[in-house]
């Protein structure tokens, strides 16, 4: 397949990088009046500029005229908690109210309320719920998507969350990666350490699932030493780990990561100078998550900092019924410029390459790469890449490829 008459191509990453740092955060490779080949096993065949080298016709190739439209990759979504069941409006009437996030677990809502509602609901109705949002964030660009388990917080529940995601992953054509979230919060009739030796007696059969396992390590949630038991047993059944740390407290959670080879820490609405030095010469991605600093109305992190430090960062959505009940990456990358201050170029990387790096993806997608999956967006004529985030609700899609297939 041909794409031809391209805008602008943006997004462009010699082969073999796979993640950006620093003041390569600032760049991204762009094209003018480009063309882009899609081979029939649904990678990246080749692109470049429709002056210099029009590509060779092929009579039986498809072609579509992206009429002057701008294609960049498909956003990566390396956060997200989109199995879930129901929904929790009932707490976003306590937040109007004035209840903060940790008032309202104290209560015993929160993530427990979720796995309450997630036990009580059969395992076929939860994957066509969550399916709605899987088919709903697709539609919105979004072509690989991280998600976690953990609100089942029993050994029943938590099996039932990783086979759905296992049976999403099969059904859609985006690229999908599973987390065992069990640590998310101790499971009601449970005491703190009795729920820490079930994580650990859960994790053979977790590993069968999962790719990664995770940890809320937070004030209220799960200490530095619970969560190096846990990496240190998810670590045995080949689990590498992604964190939940510094949302609510300076956690330690960062360094904890660090320490485990964390692929990626998420959150960090809250750090201070040691996380940035834990954070640097690591393999490990900081990750932050604009739409819960927006919904909760917490910090949005030091963004800026990291990056002038040399440090990398991803974006994603944490889409959630708690924390962020929205998966639209565009307005990800919104709040990045508004909010973060981030250069539209910066909020690119983020929420692509970096992202997928945070899946342990950026080597099959996540940058217009030959060889990679051909995973893209194509906008209407004459968009340009700061249009994106700055006219944040103005519809732009024309059509979203997942591996070449629209
Ligand atoms: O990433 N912080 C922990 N977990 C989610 C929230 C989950 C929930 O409230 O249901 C988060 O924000
Ligand atoms: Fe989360």
């Amino acid at each position: 397949m041909l794409l031809k008459n391209i805008g602008e191509l943006v997004g462009i990453v010699p082969q073999g990088v796979l993640r950006k740092q620093g003041s390569e955060m600032n760049e991204t490779g762009i094209l003018h009046d480009a063309w882009l080949r899609i081979a029939p096993d649904g990678t990246i065949a080749g692109f470049g500029s429709t002056g210099a080298l029009y590509p060779d016709d092929d009579k039986d190739e498809e072609v579509i005229d992206a009429e002057g439209g701008m294609v960049m990759p498909g956003f990566c979504d390396s956060h997200t908690h989109i199995v879930y069941a129901g929904s929790r409006e009932g707490e976003f009437i306590d937040k109007i109210n004035g209840l903060s996030y940790e008032q309202i677990a104290a209560r015993g809502g929160g993530i427990l309320n979720s796995a309450d509602l997630l036990n009580a609901t059969p395992e076929d109705e939860l994957y066509h719920q969550s399916m709605e949002r899987v088919q709903e964030m697709m539609a919105a660009g979004t072509t690989s998507i991280e998600i976690k388990s953990g609100y089942g917080l029993c050994p029943e529940g938590e099996l039932k969350m990783l086979r759905v995601i296992r049976r999403i992953s099969e059904s859609v054509p985006a690229l999908i990666r599973s987390t065992f979230l069990g640590a998310h919060a101790v499971g009601r009739g449970y005491t703190h350490e009795a729920y820490v030796q079930e994580i650990l007696d859960m994790m053979p059969r977790a590993a069968e699932y999962a790719d990664f396992v995770d940890v809320f390590c937070d004030t209220g949630f799960f200490s530095p030493e619970d969560t190096d038991r846990i990496l240190e047993a998810g670590a045995r059944y080949g689990l590498r780990p992604k964190i939940h740390a510094n949302e609510l407290g300076v956690s330690g959670g960062v360094q904890v990561g660090v320490a485990h080879g964390a692929l990626s820490v998420d959150h960090l609405e809250q750090t201070t100078n040691a996380e940035i030095e834990a954070l640097k010469g690591s393999g490990t991605m900081p990750t932050m998550l604009p739409g819960s600093s927006f919904f909760l109305g917490i910090p949005f992190g030091r963004a800026k900092e990291f990056i002038s430090t040399g440090l990398g960062l991803a974006l994603a959505s944490d889409y959630n019924p708690g924390s962020s009940p929205m998966g639209d990456m565009r307005f990800v990358m919104a709040l990045a410029c508004i909010k973060m201050r981030l250069t539209p170029v910066q909020a690119l990387n983020a929420v692509t390459l970096n992202s997928a790096y945070a899946m342990g993806l950026s080597d099959q997608t996540g940058s217009i790469t030959p060889g990679k999956r051909a995973d893209l967006i194509l906008t209407r004529p004459g968009w340009t890449l700061t249009r994106i985030p700055y006219t944040y609700r103005t519809p732009w899609i024309r059509s979203v490829f997942k591996k070449g297939r629209s």
